[in-house]
C-alpha cells in the first residue's frame, strides 16, 4: 500500500514538472536572457554583495537586459545607457511604480512615502508640495544661510584640530563622522529648524540626535533586500534572522521621535511664536497633511538625502587626495574665480565648471545609489526589444553603465575633464539622480551642499594622504555605496585663508 503512495506522488511530480516545462516552453514572449535557475528560489543564490558587481558580470555574460527571478518576483536588469534612457523615456510612466517591499510597508508607512509610494495622485501630491514648498530654488535660497552655518562650523573644527597639531603642522583628521555631521545638521534644520550635533546643542537634543541616527542607520541596513520579499510563502512560518520583528521595532522607535518633532512645531505654532524660516514640518503642517504622511516624508527626506550628499564629498575628497595635479588645478580655479578673502557660495557654483566636473566625475565612479532604487512595470512593455511582464522589478545598474568601456574612454580612471559640459546630457550614460518622473527630487540641493562643502574644505586647507599608499578606494557594502573604510587625511590651514576666513569663523 505504501509503495503505492510513493509511486502516485512520484508520477504526480513528474506530471507536474512537465507541466510546467510545456508551460514555460509555451511562453510566447520575448524574455530578456536569463542564467539557469532553481526552482522557488530561482537566482537568488547568485546574488552576492556588492550586488552591483555580481550584476554586471551577469550583463556580460547575458547582455544590457536580462531578467532574473528573485524567488517569486521577476526582475530585469538594465545595464546600457540606450535600454536605461528608454525605460525612463518611452516607458517612464509605464515604470514609475515602486516595488512592494516589507521594509516600505513596516517603516515607511504602509508604502506610503514618496520613495516607496507606487505612481499615482498621492505621490503627485507629495512631489508637487515637494519641488514647491520645500526643496524649490526659492526655498532653497531661503534656507542658504542654514548651508552656509554648517559650512562654517566644520571649517571651525577642522581649524581647531589642525591648531591642536602644533607648529603650524598637519592634523590627522578622520573625515566620515564630520561630514555626515554636516548633512544630517542641514536637513534637520531645513526640516525642523533645529540643529542636532556639534555645538550649540543642548544635551536633550544631542542625545536625542544620537538615537535618530541609530534608527536611520538600522532603517538603512533594515531597508536592504529581505528574502520575505522573494518567497512570501516562507514568511508567513519563518521571520529571516528576525528581521521583521527588527522593522517593527525601528518603525516604533522612530515614530515616536518624528512625533515629537511635530509635536514641537505645532505647539510652537499655536502659540504663535516666530519662527525664523519656514521648515518642511511648518510647510506640511499648514497644507493640512496628517502626522503620519509628515513623519514619513521627514524621514525619506532624512534617510535619502544624509549619507549621500556626505559620501559625495568623501568619495570626491578621497580621489583628489590620490591625485594632487587635480587638486591643485581645483584650487587654482578657485583662487582666482572667489580670490582668497572669502568663502565660495552658491551664487559662485556655476562659475566653477572645474569644481562641478570634479563632483560628476566622483558621482560617475561612486554613484551613491549605485542601482537608482528599484522600479517596478504597470503594465507589459517592451525594453531593448524584450518583452518585460507587467509586476516586474527593474534595477537599473548606473554603476555599470557609468564604467562601460563602450561609453567611456578609459572608464574606470579619474579624469573629470571628461564631464566638462555633460550638465544636462539625458543619453542616460550619466545619471547617478535617475532620469526621468522618479529621479532624484534633492539633486539640487545635494549639488549645493556637496559644491559648498567641498569648495571650501579646498579653499581653507592644504590636504595631505596620512601615508604613502593611495586611499583605498574600495567600496563596502550599504544602501548608500559608501566608501569601506571611512577616510582619513592630513590637514592644515592655509595660511593666506587664516586672517580673513578662518580666524572669523
Ligand atoms: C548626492 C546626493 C544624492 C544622490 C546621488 C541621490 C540619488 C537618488 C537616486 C538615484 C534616486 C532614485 C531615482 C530613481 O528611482 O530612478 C533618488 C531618489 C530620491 N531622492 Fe535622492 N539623491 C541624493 C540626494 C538627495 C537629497 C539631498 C534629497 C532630499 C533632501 C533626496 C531625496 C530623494 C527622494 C525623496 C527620492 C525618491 C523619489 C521618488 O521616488 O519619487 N535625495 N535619489
Amino acid at each position: 500500500m505504501e509503495d503505492a503512495w510513493v509511486y502516485i506522488l512520484s508520477a504526480t511530480s513528474v506530471l507536474f514538472l512537465l507541466f510546467l516545462f510545456i508551460l514555460q516552453r509555451s511562453d510566447k514572449r520575448n524574455l530578456p536572457p536569463s542564467p539557469p535557475s532553481l526552482p522557488i528560489i530561482g537566482h537568488l543564490l547568485l546574488i552576492k554583495e556588492p550586488v552591483h558587481r555580481t550584476l554586471q558580470s551577469l550583463s556580460h555574460r547575458y547582455g544590457p537586459v536580462l531578467s532574473l527571478s528573485f524567488g517569486s518576483r521577476p526582475v530585469v536588469v538594465i545595464s546600457s545607457p540606450s535600454a536605461a534612457e528608454e525605460c525612463f523615456t518611452t516607458n517612464d510612466l509605464v515604470l514609475a511604480n515602486r516595488p512592494r517591499m516589507l521594509a516600505g510597508h513596516i517603516m515607511g508607512y504602509g508604502n506610503t512615502t514618496m520613495g516607496t509610494a507606487h505612481y499615482g495622485p498621492h505621490w503627485r501630491n507629495l512631489r508637487r508640495l515637494t519641488a514647491l514648498e520645500i526643496l524649490s530654488p526659492h526655498r532653497l535660497a531661503g534656507s542658504l544661510a542654514v548651508r552656509q552655518e554648517e559650512v562654517r562650523l566644520l571649517l571651525r573644527s577642522l581649524y581647531e584640530a589642525a591648531g591642536s597639531a602644533g607648529g603650524g603642522g598637519y592634523a590627522r583628521v578622520e573625515m566620515r563622522s564630520r561630514l555626515q555631521e554636516l548633512s544630517f545638521n542641514i536637513i534637520m534644520r531645513m526640516v525642523s529648524g533645529k540643529r542636532y550635533f556639534g555645538a550649540a546643542v543642548n544635551a536633550g537634543d544631542a542625545e536625542m540626535a544620537g538615537q535618530f541616527r541609530e534608527v536611520i542607520k538600522e532603517t538603512f541596513e533594515l531597508s536592504g533586500t529581505d528574502p520575505g520579499d522573494f518567497l512570501p510563502a516562507l514568511r508567513k512560518v519563518v521571520d529571516f534572522k528576525g528581521r521583521e520583528r527588527r522593522m517593527v521595532d525601528v518603525a516604533k522607535r522612530s515614530d515616536g521621535m518624528l512625533q515629537g518633532m511635530i509635536d514641537e512645531l505645532r505647539s510652537r505654532r499655536d502659540g504663535g511664536q516666530e519662527v525664523e524660516s519656514k521648515t518642511m514640518i511648518d510647510a506640511m503642517l499648514s497644507e493640512g497633511y496628517s502626522d503620519d504622511i509628515i513623519k514619513g516624508h521627514v524621514l525619506t527626506m532624512i534617510s535619502a538625502g544624509t549619507d549621500t550628499s556626505a559620501a559625495t564629498i568623501e568619495w570626491a575628497m578621497s580621489l583628489l587626495l590620490n591625485h594632487p595635479d587635480v587638486m591643485k588645478r581645483a584650487l587654482a580655479e578657485l583662487d582666482h574665480v572667489i580670490g582668497r578673502d572669502r568663502l565660495a557660495d552658491e551664487a559662485d557654483i556655476h562659475k566653477l565648471p572645474r569644481l562641478q566636473s570634479i563632483i560628476n566625475e566622483a558621482l560617475r565612479l561612486f554613484p551613491p545609489a549605485p542601482l537608482l532604487v528599484p522600479h517596478e512595470s504597470a503594465e507589459d512593455c517592451t525594453v531593448g526589444g524584450f518583452d518585460v511582464p507587467r509586476g516586474t522589478m527593474i534595477l537599473v545598474n548606473a554603476w555599470a553603465i557609468q564604467r562601460d568601456p563602450k561609453v567611456w574612454d578609459d572608464p574606470t580612471s579619474f579624469k573629470p575633464e571628461r564631464c566638462e559640459g555633460l550638465e544636462g546630457d539625458h543619453s542616460g550614460r550619466l545619471l547617478p539622480f535617475g532620469m526621468g518622473r522618479r529621479s532624484c527630487p534633492g539633486a539640487g540641493l545635494a549639488n549645493r551642499v556637496v559644491s559648498l562643502g567641498l569648495a571650501a574644505l579646498l579653499q581653507c586647507f592644504e590636504w595631505e594622504r596620512v601615508g604613502e599608499e593611495p586611499v583605498d578606494l574600495s567600496e563596502g557594502t550599504g544602501l548608500t555605496m559608501p566608501k569601506r573604510e571611512p577616510l582619513e587625511a592630513m590637514c592644515k590651514a592655509r595660511e593666506c585663508m587664516i586672517a580673513n576666513v578662518l580666524a572669523q569663523l
